[in-house]
């Protein structure tokens, strides 16, 4: 099964080598795609000097900061044109350990494989490290209300860390993804759910960076809020058309 782990970056040139690092060391037999918006901090063209000597690692440039969304589409689209099986999502800040990828890839191989494997730090056994209290505080209440305004049982819909199987991103059309930032997680997640797929939570333990600065922003919560509502209400109003046509359909 040929799989490629897709790795977002902005302004990761601190972090980035020892994640590659560690991602080569723990799943040699795995390709990386570095997709990079134009890191002031040269970033890119690290990578870029990687790639020219690592046949597994790959670099995709583009223009300037477009989100983490975009910048998965992007990548997502870039593997999928190339046949391969699995797609993963890892951040490149270490807080997703390339050491327990195997544990999603293991998940997502087998048998009664789900669509999408996550990573999740709020199932039992999963847990968060070095995080400033405010910050757990907002992804389990982010994650709670992502719950209940989409009626979904997942636990960790915001993760970043996480195994799709290719078929199932095909089918999604990804093209239509106009999640920018970090609800691009949810958007993912409600489109395999709403599908018809089905989606796993492996526990992780999430590490806090050790360098670099994170992304999140007022913007990106305040898009993930707007746009989880406005999704959960328009799925009820479906559910309440349905009912009230259904009997005039006969
Ligand atoms: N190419 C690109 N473009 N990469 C980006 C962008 C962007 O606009 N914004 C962020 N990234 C990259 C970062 O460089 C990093 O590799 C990864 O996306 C995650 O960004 P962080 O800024 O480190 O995220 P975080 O630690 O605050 O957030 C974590 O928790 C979120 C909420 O649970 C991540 O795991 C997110 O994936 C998760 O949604
Ligand atoms: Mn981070």
């Amino acid at each position: 099964m040929s799989t490629l782990v897709v790795v977002p970056t902005y302004d990761e040139r601190e972090s980035l080598p020892v994640t590659l690092e560690r991602l080569r060391a723990a799943q040699p037999d795995v390709d990386v795609l570095v997709v990079d918006d134009a890191s002031p901090d040269g970033t890119g063209r690290w990578a870029q000097e990687v790639a020219e000597r690592d046949v597994r690692v790959h670099v995709l440039h583009r223009a300037g900061k477009g989100g983490l969304g975009a910048a998965y589409v992007a990548g997502f689209g870039w593997g999928l044109e190339r046949g391969y099986d699995v797609l993963c999502e890892m951040d490149a800040d270490g807080s997703h350990r390339p050491e327990e990828l195997g544990r999603l890839l293991a998940r997502v191989a087998a048998d009664d494989a789900p669509d999408l494997v996550i990573g999740s730090r709020w199932v039992p056994g999963g847990r968060v490290v070095n995080w400033p209290w405010h910050r757990s505080v907002l992804s389990r209440g982010g994650n709670t209300f992502v719950r209940v305004a989409l009626g979904i049982a997942v636990r960790d819909a915001t993760g970043g860390f996480r195994a799709f199987r290719a078929e199932a991103l095909r089918a999604l059309d990804l093209a239509a993804v106009e999640s920018h930032g970090y609800c691009f997680q949810v958007d993912m997640t409600w489109r395999v759910l709403r599908g018809g797929g089905s989606v796993a939570e492996v526990p992780i333990t999430f590490v806090e960076r050790v360098a670099g600065s994170s992304k999140m922003s007022r913007a990106i919560v305040a898009e993930a809020l707007v746009k989880t509502t406005r999704w959960g209400l328009r799925y009820r109003a479906e559910q309440l058309g349905g009912l009230v046509r259904r009997p005039g359909r006969g």
